[in-house]
């Protein structure tokens, strides 16, 4: 393994190079579609450079209980097709012209194109489960999908609600996002023919490594720049997001409280809004805040793995729980 690979993404890619190939090769296959829109859109999306976190973490948990069968590959890709999937929707909803550094899919095809193909994705990914045949995959994954789905409702139906407070926001991180990490790791536990008690601490895992890799993402979205994100920044509060950085910020300062309310009623930005009130939420330490419970879920996760033969695989988990507590993108 070369020094100069650093990120224990990278790492975990390098780790799982054959596998890679063959969930890359997978994606590919499940895209095609006499429909020629479908694999048009899939391809410019899963081609622009996403992390593929999920799909690897469920590589690594089925590694780290020693599976040498090839259930886990379809099952990576189910989960990455969900994650896409929700990408393309999520886009549309929060009016993002920008993903992974380039137009987003409905800043080039338009909305329903987008909610159409996230459409398809979904309904491939269950043909997928169903093709994998195990009822008891089929009820997880469909749980996550609609506990997914819920968390966008959720989201949608706390637009500007500035009372929110950190559990609910807690509540809808942990059902939009984290329930896909759980379910990419549990799926890796499952498929290695873990025992229950296993598989629910895998689950646990991806978890909190989720509710910090989502609380990091609110976080970045008032401190790095659009270059760096690959999506747009300072964004959030414009399409209505109360997260906790700007709660931690608001409590502090009553200035921000009230500037934030004159945007909610307006129901967009005026010129300077974006950058007063980045600078603002970073200033009260609304992104330290965020960040320094996001630390606390990566370290919530670590302590949950397990003790293998895998030393190299678990200690790579270890620190993927950090990366997501601290990853600069
Ligand atoms: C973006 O997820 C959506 C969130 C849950 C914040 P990623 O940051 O994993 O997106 P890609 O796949 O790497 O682009
Ligand atoms: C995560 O929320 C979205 C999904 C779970 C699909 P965000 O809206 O914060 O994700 P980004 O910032 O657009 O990637
Ligand atoms: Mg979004
Ligand atoms: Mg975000």
């Amino acid at each position: 393994m070369s020094n100069s690979i650093s990120s224990p993404l990278e790492r975990a890619v390098e780790l799982c190079k054959a596998d890679m190939a063959l969930v890359d090769a997978c994606i590919h296959h499940n895209l095609q579609s006499d429909i020629m829109m479908i694999p048009a859109i899939g391809h410019y999306i899963v081609n622009s450079g996403g992390k593929r976190f999920r799909p690897l973490l469920c590589l690594l948990t089925a590694r780290l209980f020693g599976y040498h069968g090839e259930r886990h590959i379809p099952l990576s890709v189910v989960v990455e097709f969900i994650h896409t999937a929700s990408l393309l929707h999520d886009d549309v909803v929060d009016s993002s012209d920008q993903r992974r550094g380039s137009p987003s899919a409905n800043g080039v095809w338009g909305n329903q194109a987008s909610v159409l193909v996230g459409d398809y994705l979904f309904s491939r990914a269950f043909q997928m489960m169903v093709s994998d045949g195990d009822m008891a995959m089929l009820k997880l994954m469909s749980d996550v999908t609609n506990a997914l789905a819920e968390g966008e409702v959720l989201q949608l139906s706390r637009t500007f609600h500035l009372e929110m407070t950190e559990a609910e926001c807690l509540e809808v991180i942990e059902r939009k996002t984290a329930v896909l990490f759980k379910a990419a790791s549990e799926v890796g536990a499952h498929a290695a023919d873990q025992s229950a008690e296993t598989v629910a601490t895998m689950a646990e895992y991806g978890m909190c490594l989720g509710v910090a890799f989502q609380l990091m993402d609110d976080a970045l979205d008032y401190l790095v720049e659009a270059e760096q994100a690959g999506k747009p920044v300072g964004h959030d509060l414009e399409e209505g997001k109360i997260t906790l950085p700007l709660i931690h910020a608001m409590q502090r300062d009553a200035v921000l409280a009230a500037k934030v309310e004159e945007i909610s009623e307006r129901g967009c930005y005026e010129e300077g809004d974006r950058e007063w009130v980045r600078e603002r939420v970073t200033a009260q330490d609304g992104t330290g805040f965020a960040m320094d419970r996001a630390k606390d879920y990566a370290e919530r996760a670590k302590r949950l793995l397990p003790e293998t033969a895998e030393v190299e695989v678990r200690k790579l988990l270890a620190e993927l729980a950090d990366f997501s507590a601290h990853r600069p993108y």
